[in-house]
């Protein structure tokens, strides 16, 4: 029985970082990493420009090998065969597709259905109702026959998440999914990941610079500025001037130093 029990505990934790540096061309740009995140959560990931959010995204996902300590998904480690298809990834650049690609918004999502077992074959009613199901979910139903090139950058952002959501990835990683996107559709984004997350039981790890935007959503915040400042649940995140000291910035001569990188941080 606590055997089970104990079990149970273990399988709510998706991602496991122990003692975590990163290095890039030599230089250490991530250190002593401690975090655990599990099922259902939403963490949103916050720190200055060039602070390393996006490398300790690139770190989970196993494409940064310099590293030491340990980073288990699942109890795997990052690009395990075991997690083939469990983890998303969405990146602000994926949204940026080429101009000149022609591909239908319900093309691209079927692309997140296809593996190399299936690459090949013809499409199967499995794999039509997953793809409809990830249109629904982003709500592009309309538009889903129309080429990604027509639609405003919210659309695309959106139709890059239901790729993801189309793999039936468990684990959704988003590196800035907000940026160029107007405010309403940033807010559709921001209540259908909140919805995946506890509607589908998805977990989202998600990066923004957009403190204001962020907060409203995400159930906890991470603060990293080269190692782990602040990782608390959202009602507990310091305010502008508790994140200067989060930062160690205490000399009144630093004051418009400080306001001008929280600035920053909200503005980018
Ligand atoms: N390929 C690279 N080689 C060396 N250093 C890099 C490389 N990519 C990023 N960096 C450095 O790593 C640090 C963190 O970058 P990054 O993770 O992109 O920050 P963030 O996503 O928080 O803006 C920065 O100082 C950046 O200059
Ligand atoms: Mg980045």
């Amino acid at each position: 029985m606590i055997q089970h029990f104990d079990d149970s505990i273990e399988d709510s934790i998706i991602l496991k970082i122990e003692n975590l540096s990163v290095y890039r061309s030599g230089k250490l740009v991530i250190k002593d990493i401690d975090m655990t995140i599990n099922r259902g959560e939403f963490v949103g990931l916050v720190g200055p420009n060039g602070s390393g959010k996006s490398t300790l995204l690139l770190a989970i996902l196993g494409v940064l090998k310099s590293q030491k300590g340990s980073i288990e998904i699942y109890n795997q480690q990052p690009m395990s065969r075991k997690l083939y298809g469990r983890i998303g990834w969405v990146s602000q650049a994926a949204a940026n597709l080429p101009k000149h690609v022609k591909i239908t918004v319900r093309e691209l999502v079927q692309l997140g259905t296809v593996n190399l077992n299936n690459l090949l074959s013809r499409i199967t009613e499995e794999r039509r109702i997953r793809v409809d199901e990830a249109i629904k979910m982003v709500g592009l139903e309309d538009v889903q026959h129309i080429d990604i090139s027509r639609l405003s950058g919210g659309q695309r952002q959106r139709a890059v998440i239901a790729r993801a959501l189309a793999t039936q990835a468990e684990f959704i990683l988003l590196d800035e999914p907000l940026v160029g996107i107007d405010r309403d559709s940033r807010n559709d984004l921001l209540k259908l990941l909140d919805q995946l997350c506890h509607e589908k039981e998805k977990t989202i790890l998600m990066v923004s610079h957009d403190l204001t935007a962020i907060r409203q959503t995400a159930h906890r915040m991470i603060f990293l500025e080269e190692t782990i400042q602040f990782d608390g649940v959202t009602e507990d995140f310091p305010n502008l001037t508790g994140l200067a000291d989060l930062r160690g910035i205490h000399a009144v001569h630093d004051q418009t130093h400080y306001h001008g990188k929280a600035h920053s941080m909200e503005d980018e």
